[in-house]
């Protein structure tokens, strides 16, 4: 469970987060909404710790990161997956490389072992068929060496998120895992995010604006204005909120 208390960010003069309360329980998908610019991205760089608080706190497993020494902290982040808005791929290198690369610069050059975790994440995000055999190799030869610009908007996404499963993590982070691609291939990526938190237990925080994804994969839904959460509550309960607020969040985004 990752508990978000009282958090507080400014940049310069700008408010950006006020008191963000918020509590994301083990198992679950959560995603969180709000205006461009409100602060989405901002709130969840200070889970993987791309961001420090100016105030506030961050309890994880019932601990806090603040009193996290230097190896809790980086056993902590390595337990989150986090899949970058636009995908964030490099460019120069094939899918192989995009996948491993962290893993190979923590230590791991063993080509087997590297080998095997990128099929299996691959596998995971159905880039590759399931079952060994001729078929999955032989798709592996083919995929490994393309480079992202040789992929849809659509694989890419699922690339970047194939990169997030390697090592296995306890939470994905999505931030706006939908955003620029069409309406079916934003479907898939939506049905792919249901599929990855039933099939192998994570918890997912996923950043939107796109109301059709957290209907289809939000168990809760957050509203972030003014640098606080608005509303916490089921998919449902938003629908039926008569905050003016939340009403104009869906006048504004409903399509
Ligand atoms: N590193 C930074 N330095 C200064 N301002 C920032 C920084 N990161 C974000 N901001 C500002 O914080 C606000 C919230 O940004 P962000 O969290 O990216 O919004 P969104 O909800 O669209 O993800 C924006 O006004 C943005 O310009
Ligand atoms: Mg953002």
């Amino acid at each position: 469970m990752i508990e978000i208390i009282d958090l507080h960010k400014s940049f310069g003069p700008k408010k950006v987060l006020d008191g963000v309360n918020l509590v994301i329980p083990t198992g679950t998908t959560m995603c969180i909404i709000g205006k461009s610019g409100c602060g989405k991205s901002v709130l969840i760089k200070h889970i993987v710790g791309l961001l420090e608080p100016d105030k506030g706190d961050i309890i994880a497993d019932g601990k806090s990161i603040l009193n996290m020494d230097k190896k809790e902290l980086f056993e902590f982040r390595r337990k989150i997956g986090f899949v970058f808005q636009g995908s964030a791929l490099f460019d120069s290198y094939n899918v192989f490389e995009n996948i491993v690369l962290g893993l190979y610069e923590h230590g791991t050059k063993d080509m087997k072992v590297l080998e095997s975790e990128a099929i299996r994440v691959l596998q995971a995000v159905a880039m590759l068929p399931e079952e060994n055999g001729a078929e999955l190799k032989r798709e592996w030869e083919i995929l490994k060496n393309k480079k992202p610009s040789d992929l849809s908007g659509g694989m890419r996404k699922r690339v970047g998120v194939a990169r997030a499963l390697v090592g296995h993590p306890e939470y994905i982070i999505y931030d706006e895992p939908t955003t620029g691609l069409d309406p079916v291939t934003s479907q898939q990526i939506d049905e792919l995010i249901a599929d990855l938190t039933k099939k192998i237990k994570v918890t997912s925080i996923v950043i939107t604006h796109d109301l059709f994804s957290v209907w289809q994969v939000a168990d809760t839904v957050s509203m972030l204005n003014e640098g606080r959460v608005q509303f916490t509550g089921t998919p449902e309960d938003f629908n039926q909120s008569k905050d003016p607020v939340v009403l104009e969040f869906l006048e504004r985004y409903k399509n």
